[in-house]
């Protein structure tokens, strides 16, 4: 296989590697999406900079402008990291953090390591201003170790306010949060953690679907359990209310391949989040890298709140004619399958090529038997009564939408076709093709 596992729906580059979703925002009349971009390299080594996507048409098609930040200042000389978008009277302004490994003999944990938060404005997203330093690592808590990064800004109240991704010095994950009447000027509020919750938490987002707010992070260091925290690293959300956390961690996603997300108001006014299709560290492979490109970012998922309180996730993409019953039994990605369960309690499965997505008493799993997952096995999640599933496929990845996107769970997989053979016992399938979307610009 060569090309054909390049995506049709979702953003990847044409070489090298990507990881985080960053910048997220409409602008001007245009999506951006910036993302991690190690250029030089599909393992994702070398230089770290911000690659650009933006779309004029509401996402059916984006163009890929180049990269638009590279590691050029001393602030940010081994990697321009992380970071978040705001738009205020009609510039965007960027923060991310600038990245320094000291040469030299250290654990660059406790030393060795700045974490420098970068401020940029733009007036059309691609033209950058000057980069200024807004805060260092003497600005932080003294008990914080030197993992302090990843910038998500907004404003509220009319007041500027950032959350940080931190690690103490003993070893706990944990939130900083800032606030600024002016952005070059930030002022610590406070540290906000969880016991034995993991050593790092990356990647924060503090965000509102209507009035209910929500803190999402990326933590590293929680002990894996049969039905949760599976992976190597995690992505989820507390519910978040008069600055405290509320009731147990919830994981956006159950699959092998989730990380980093980042949320973002659409030009409706709605929250989508669209996350890393990748994990740092993984124990699987992906065939892609010998062949130039490695990873790829989710389909946009727009965010309600369930009855439960808890985030639904709803795929954004542009479905081409309504639900048909599946006639043919090998489809051409990219397509939607979807089915409706009448006894929420009996077997189902469905199978696409090599991978079998099955329910069963209550817990929902991907499973890869063959080789098709290159190191992939079996996710699974406690879903209760299965209601319907929705599974959003493209040449080389799976996003299965359960009962309604309460559940998600996405993963890369390599069939060796563009059409596998799909079939499903227990259950009817229904398809919707999608439309595929054209990247530009790339040469
Ligand atoms: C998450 C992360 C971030 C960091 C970036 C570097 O995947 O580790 O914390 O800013 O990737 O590429």
């Amino acid at each position: 296989m060569t090309d054909d596992w390049r995506q049709d729906i979702h953003l990847e580059p044409k070489k090298g590697w990507i990881n985080d979703p960053n910048g997220l925002c409409y602008f001007d009349g245009r999506y951006h999406v910036y993302f991690q971009f190690s250029p030089d390299s599909a393992a994702g080594e070398g230089r770290k900079c911000w690659g650009h996507f933006e779309s004029r048409d509401d996402m059916k098609s984006f163009d890929y402008t180049g990269i638009v930040f590279e590691p050029d200042i001393p602030e940010d000389r081994s990697g321009v990291f992380s970071g978040s978008a705001v738009i205020r009277e009609g510039k965007m302004h960027i923060f991310y953090t600038g990245n320094v490994e000291i040469p030299g003999d250290y654990d660059y944990v406790t030393a060795g390591r700045e974490a420098n938060q970068i401020h940029v404005v733009t007036d059309d997203g691609i033209t950058m201003g000057a980069k200024k330093v807004i805060l260092r690592n003497s600005d932080y808590p003294s008990n914080m170790s030197c993992h302090v990064r990843d910038p998500k800004v907004w404003i509220e109240d009319g007041k500027w306010k950032m959350v940080l991704g931190a690690r103490t010095l003993d070893d706990e994950g944990g939130i900083l949060f800032y606030e600024a009447d002016d952005p070059d000027e930030w002022h610590f509020v406070k540290f906000l953690s969880k016991k034995d919750f993991g050593y790092m938490w990356e990647c924060p987002d503090l965000f509102n679907v209507g009035d209910k707010w929500f803190l999402g992070m990326s933590p590293q260091g929680v002990p894996h359990e049969e039905f949760r925290f599976q992976n190597v690293y995690s992505a989820g959300y507390f519910k978040y209310s008069d600055g405290a956390l509320e009731g147990s961690f919830e994981e956006y996603d159950y699959g092998f391949d989730f990380y980093a997300p980042q949320t973002f108001i659409d030009k409706n006014g709605d929250r989508l989040i669209i996350g890393w299709m990748g994990i740092g560290d993984i124990p699987y492979s992906n065939p892609t890298t010998e062949l130039g490109w490695q990873h790829c970012l989710t389909v946009p998922r727009k965010l309600n709140v369930g009855e439960d309180g808890c985030l639904i996730q709803t795929p954004v993409v542009n479905y081409e004619g309504g639900e048909m019953p599946l006639t043919e039994s090998a489809p051409v990605f990219p397509y939607a399958l979807h089915a409706d369960i009448d006894d929420g309690n009996s077997y189902f499965d469905i199978r696409i090529g090599g991978a079998k997505i099955s329910c069963s008493k209550g817990i929902a799993s991907l499973e890869f038997e063959g080789d098709e997952g290159c190191g992939r096995t079996i996710r699974k999640a406690v879903i209760g009564a299965c209601k319907d599933i929705t599974v959003i496929a493209d040449k080389s990845s799976l996003e299965l939408f359960w009962n309604g996107g309460r559940y998600v769970m996405s993963s890369r997989f390599y069939p060796d076709s563009a059409a596998p053979v799909v079939k499903a016992t227990g259950c009817g399938l229904k398809i919707r093709k999608i439309t595929k979307t054209e990247v530009r610009g790339f040469e």
